[in-house]
C-alpha cells in the first residue's frame, strides 16, 4: 500500500520496534501526538490518563525530569514548565491566590516574581511585603492578615538573605497559610524545603539545575494532589517545557552535586579574598563568619556549603566605576543569569533591580556600587586573578 516514494519518505522506519535493552541515559521523545492500535486505548489515553496522547498533557522526557526533581527535592511529584516564571505562575494559580486574599511575601523577592504576584495575583492592598529575615515581623504579618500564602526564597537575590524557613512554615501553617519557596539559589543539594514542611517548592531550572546556560526551564515540586492539579491547569496554561530542554536539564542535573560542591568552595574562597581588598566596601556571603545569617545558614544548609553567589560593593563607586570594572573583566562574563558553570557578574542597578527605581533600590540595601557574582567551576585562582586585575 505504501509503494510511492513520498509516502515511504513520510513513514519509513516507523515500524522499527523500541529497543529491547534499557538505554543508560534518558531518551528524547519529540513526538507531539501518540497513536494506538485500537480506539479504546486512544480513548483511555485521552480521558483516563492511561498513556500519552498529546504532549501538552504530558510527555515521556518531561516525566523523567519531573521524577528526577521530585526525587532530589523529596516531594511526591513535580511539574515542569517552560521557565522559572512559568513555574511560579502555575504555583500561584494553583494556590488560588486572588486579588482579595492577602499574601505575605519577602520584600527581597526576585523582581519578576514580585511583578507577577503584584500585577496578576495579589493587588497592592493584599500584598504584604516583609523583611523575611525579621522573624517577629513575619510572625506579626501572618497573625494580622491571615494570608492565603507566604512566598519567599531560600537565599534572596542579590543580598543573599536567609529566612528561617522551618519557623516561618510553622507560623504560616498555624494560620492556615500555604508556604511557597523558590529554592533556585540553594538547590536541593544545600537545602530541601519539603523536609521542613514547605508546601510548594519552585525552581528556575535555568540556573543551577540546568547549570550550563543553555536551557530555560522551571519546575514546581509538591504533593501528588497539587501536582495533579498543576497538570490539569497546564493543559490550559500551555507553559510546557520542551523535550530537548527537559533532556538538557536532566543532563545538567546529573552533575548538580559536583558543580554545587565546586561552586560553593570557589565562592567561599572568592568571598574571603574580596573581604581583604581595600577597594571593596562590603562583601555579602553567608559563608563569612561576620555575615548576619551565617549561623542560620550553617544550621539549615548542607555542612560547609553556603551557595555559589557572592555579592560585593565597590568602595565609593557608582555606575561609571562599576561599568569600568565590569568592562575590565576578562574571564568573568557579564550577564543576567546565575548558576552556570561559567562565572557571571551582574550589576543589579542596571538589570535585575533597575525597575525598582533608585530610591526603592537603595531602601532595599542595593547600593550603586553593588555587584553580584555567580561563581563558576573555573579554578578559583583564575577567578581571583581576574577580579584582581579588574578592580580599581
Ligand atoms: C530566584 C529566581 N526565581 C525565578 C527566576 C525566573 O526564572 P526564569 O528566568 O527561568 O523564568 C529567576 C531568574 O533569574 C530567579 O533568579
Amino acid at each position: 500500500m505504501t509503494n510511492h516514494f513520498s509516502t515511504r519518505a513520510v513513514h519509513a522506519g516507523n515500524d522499527v520496534p523500541p529497543p529491547r535493552g534499557h538505554p543508560v541515559s534518558p531518551s528524547i521523545y519529540p513526538a507531539v501526538t501518540y497513536t494506538y492500535d485500537n480506539m479504546d486505548d486512544l480513548s483511555a489515553a485521552l480521558h483516563e490518563n492511561a498513556g500519552y496522547s498529546y504532549s501538552r498533557y504530558g510527555s515521556p522526557t518531561i516525566a523523567i525530569l519531573e521524577k528526577a526533581v521530585a526525587t532530589l527535592e523529596g516531594t511526591e511529584d513535580a511539574v515542569a514548565y517552560a521557565s522559572g516564571m512559568g513555574a511560579l505562575h502555575g504555583a500561584f494559580a494553583q494556590a488560588a491566590i486572588t486579588p482579595d486574599r492577602p499574601v505575605v511575601a519577602a520584600r527581597s523577592l526576585y523582581g519578576a516574581t514580585y511583578t507577577l504576584l503584584n500585577k496578576m495575583y495579589a493587588d497592592s492592598a493584599a500584598l504584604h511585603l516583609v523583611d523575611i529575615t525579621d522573624r517577629k515581623a513575619v510572625q506579626a504579618a501572618i497573625e494580622q492578615v491571615h494570608p492565603r500564602a507566604v512566598v519567599l526564597e531560600t537565599i534572596s537575590n542579590p543580598l543573599l538573605k536567609i529566612p528561617d524557613i522551618p519557623a516561618i512554615t510553622q507560623a504560616a501553617h498555624q494560620h492556615g497559610a500555604l508556604v511557597i519557596v523558590d529554592n533556585t539559589f540553594a538547590t536541593p543539594y544545600l537545602y530541601r524545603p519539603n523536609d521542613h514542611g514547605v508546601d510548594v517548592v519552585v525552581h528556575s531550572a535555568t540556573k543551577y539545575l540546568g547549570g550550563h546556560g543553555d536551557v530555560l526551564g522551571g519546575v514546581v515540586a509538591t504533593t501528588a494532589q497539587r501536582a495533579h492539579e498543576l497538570r490539569l491547569q497546564q493543559r490550559s496554561f500551555g507553559a510546557n517545557l520542551g523535550p530537548f530542554e527537559a533532556w538538557l536539564t536532566l543532563r545538567g542535573m546529573r552533575t548538580l552535586a559536583l558543580r554545587m560542591r565546586e561552586q560553593c568552595a570557589n565562592a567561599l574562597r572568592v568571598a574571603q579574598w574580596l573581604h581583604d581588598q581595600p577597594s571593596i566596601a562590603r562583601v555579602i556571603y553567608p559563608g563569612l563568619p561576620h555575615y548576619p545569617d551565617h549561623d542560620l545558614a550553617q544550621q539549615l544548609f548542607r555542612a560547609d556549603h553556603f551557595g555559589g553567589v557572592v555579592s560585593f560593593e565597590l568602595r565609593a563607586a557608582a555606575e561609571p566605576e562599576v561599568f569600568r570594572f565590569m568592562e575590565a573583566l576578562k574571564l568573568i562574563q557579564t550577564g543576567t543569569s546565575l548558576g552556570d558553570v561559567y562565572s557571571l557578574l551582574l550589576y543589579p542597578a542596571q538589570s535585575s533591580h533597575h525597575a525598582l527605581g533608585r530610591e526603592e533600590r537603595l531602601r532595599q540595601g542595593i547600593g550603586d556600587g553593588l555587584v553580584r557574582l555567580s561563581v563558576g567551576i573555573e579554578d578559583a585562582e583564575d577567578i581571583i586573578a581576574d577580579l584582581k586585575q579588574a578592580l580599581p
